[in-house]
């Protein structure tokens, strides 16, 4: 970040816009997500199994339609949709159908029964699940100035900020709504009034059926004083550098992305109802079922890594029926 460096000055959102999804973009480039970070969906198949249990669920409060609809929204590589297919009984399976929706190219050899699509597809019957698609939703970062004023940030590709104008218009009504800040000079929030606007176009095109949303987030009665934009490269966090080189990625005000009926509850709490929790295998197991146990054991372990506490188990996960009652009750 050398302070002499040129370049042109940009709001946070236009620039994260190019670096993240322009034609030399990070999501552009072959390796994909899993390249970079673990979402859960790489951590363990057990989370594609709870979200096709997820999706069984919804399919009964349904009536077990002719078609049931998979949207994997914002799908990297496909892996969840393809894991999800995978995990349905045959009966559901048969009458499932599935789609992954991402900016980028479909990869070779994915589940040909998986539709590869730009948008979700309008007017589904079943569920849309979104994992870690929000927070690469661009945002523009306010920040207050000198005399107690948030300004908007303006970033250089290089990563150097200086602030422009006060914020004014639909992003400081969302500000002063969902994410007041007091007059002290350095104090950052991300204005997520595009993911709300995103989440809002998604829902819509689920006809009815469950949307949900999992995503890092935060709610009103603990924003990060100072945001939480980072970068991420190869599994480590670096600074946010909007040239193409690393994600781009903000925690989620999913509180402000709810529609009305919509909740948020933690990871840990949604996949403990649909039947992970980590906990060991009985020891008795490894003297009558060695093999069983130690699968078991495995099992376990990625189980607890799903829901554990300082990490994937405090993701949020926002729940939106549209049409039917809420299907993750005990
Ligand atoms: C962090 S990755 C998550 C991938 C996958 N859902 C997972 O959990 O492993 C975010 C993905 O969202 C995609 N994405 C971002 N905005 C999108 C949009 N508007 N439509 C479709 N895909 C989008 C990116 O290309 C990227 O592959």
């Amino acid at each position: 970040m050398a302070a002499e460096a040129t370049g042109e000055w940009h709001g946070w959102r236009a620039a994260a816009e190019a670096a993240l999804y322009g034609p030399d973009g990070f999501y552009r480039g072959p390796e994909g997500p899993a390249g970079h970070f673990r979402t859960s969906v790489h951590a363990s198949p057990l989370f594609a199994e709870a979200v096709a249990r997820l999706l069984c669920r919804v399919d009964e409060a349904l009536g077990r339609p002719a078609e049931l609809g998979f949207v994997d929204m914002a799908a990297g590589r496909g892996e969840l949709a393809a894991g999800v297919l995978a995990a349905l009984p045959a009966e559901v399976a048969a009458r499932a159908r599935g789609y992954a929706v991402e900016i980028t190219g479909r990869p070779v050899g994915l589940d040909h029964r998986i539709e590869w699509l730009a948008g979700p597809p309008k007017g589904i019957t079943g569920l849309l699940f979104a994992n870690e698609w929000l927070d690469n939703v661009p945002v523009e970062v306010a920040e207050v100035d000198s005399v107690g004023v948030p300004r908007q940030v303006l970033v250089r590709e290089d990563g150097w900020e200086r602030l422009g104008e006060q914020l004014s218009g639909a992003e400081a009504r969302w500000l002063a709504r969902w994410w007041p800040l007091p007059a002290e000079e350095g104090l950052r929030a991300e204005i997520g009034l595009p993911r709300d606007e995103a989440w809002a176009a998604a829902v819509a095109t689920v006809e009815r059926g469950l949307a949900v949303a999992v995503d890092y987030a935060h709610t009103a009665d603990a924003r990060p004083p100072f945001g939480t934009l980072t970068g991420f490269r190869e599994g480590r966090g670096t600074a946010p550098v909007p040239d193409g080189s690393c994600d781009l990625t903000a925690h989620v005000a999913l509180d402000a992305c709810a529609l009305p009926g919509g909740r948020v509850r933690t990871q840990r709490d949604a996949l403990h109802t649909l039947g992970i929790t980590g906990a060991r295998p009985p020891l008795a197991l490894a003297s009558t079922e060695p093999a069983a146990y130690v699968r078991a054991l495995a099992s376990a372990g990625e189980g607890a890594e799903l829901t554990a506490a300082g990490g994937l188990g405090d993701f949020g996960w926002l729940l939106q029926p549209v049409g039917i009652a809420d299907v993750l009750t005990g």
